[in-house]
């Protein structure tokens, strides 16, 4: 059975967000439902939105001491590294397009010397029906607009608590390293 849910303006999902406790963003599937039941409508999204040919971009809509949240704008090809989250719970619902995650899991690393080990997981595909939370037992992952979707795509992330720096990770050469995390626009604004 199909069922349709009406979509809400970012506005109101930040509302939501803004009144939720501390303990809503520890276990992460109650928020994956809450985000299932808010899909938001793209277009009013617009003033979030930049586009960049060589390199997806970060769009921060909202952040308190407890969650960011941002708009990341997918051209058809783009992918971000695979990376990891700095222990934090992540969210991520699609109002535009579709994406694919690709799961990892960490057999070790040792960061001072560069060198992790990475095992393939799984492979799910988000849209605008089927959010999704990142595992925090098996965190590491990289989102992926294919090719062969051959559309643009937005995602919301949702971070809790908000982290400007991550570990990314080559697992093909075995390497990883910490980078410092930026926004390509705040509030709507170039940075
Ligand atoms: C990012 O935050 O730059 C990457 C998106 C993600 O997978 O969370």
């Amino acid at each position: 059975m199909i069922t349709s849910t009406k979509t809400v303006p970012i506005q109101k999902l930040v509302e939501e967000l803004r009144t939720l406790p501390e303990s809503a963003f520890i276990p992460t599937e109650p928020l994956r439902q809450f985000l299932t039941q808010m899909p938001v409508d793209a277009e009013s999204l617009a003033p979030y939105l930049t586009w960049d040919r060589q390199h997806y971009t970060r769009n921060l809509i909202d952040r308190t001491p407890l969650y960011e949240l941002m708009a990341i704008c997918w051209e058809v090809g783009q992918e971000s590294s695979v990376h990891n989250h700095r222990d934090q719970n992540c969210w991520m619902a699609v109002p535009l397009g579709r994406l694919q995650v690709e799961n990892f899991h960490l057999v070790d690393q040792d960061l001072a010397a560069g060198r992790s080990r990475l095992e393939p997981l799984n492979t799910v595909e988000m849209n605008i029906a089927h959010p999704c939370a990142v595992d925090p037992a098996d965190p590491v992952h990289r989102v992926i607009n294919p090719r062969e979707f051959n559309q643009r795509a937005v995602s919301l992330h949702v971070y809790s608590r908000p982290f400007d720096t991550c570990v990314v990770y080559s697992p093909e050469q075995g390497t990883c390293g910490e980078i410092k995390l930026h926004f390509t626009t705040e509030y709507g604004k170039p940075k």
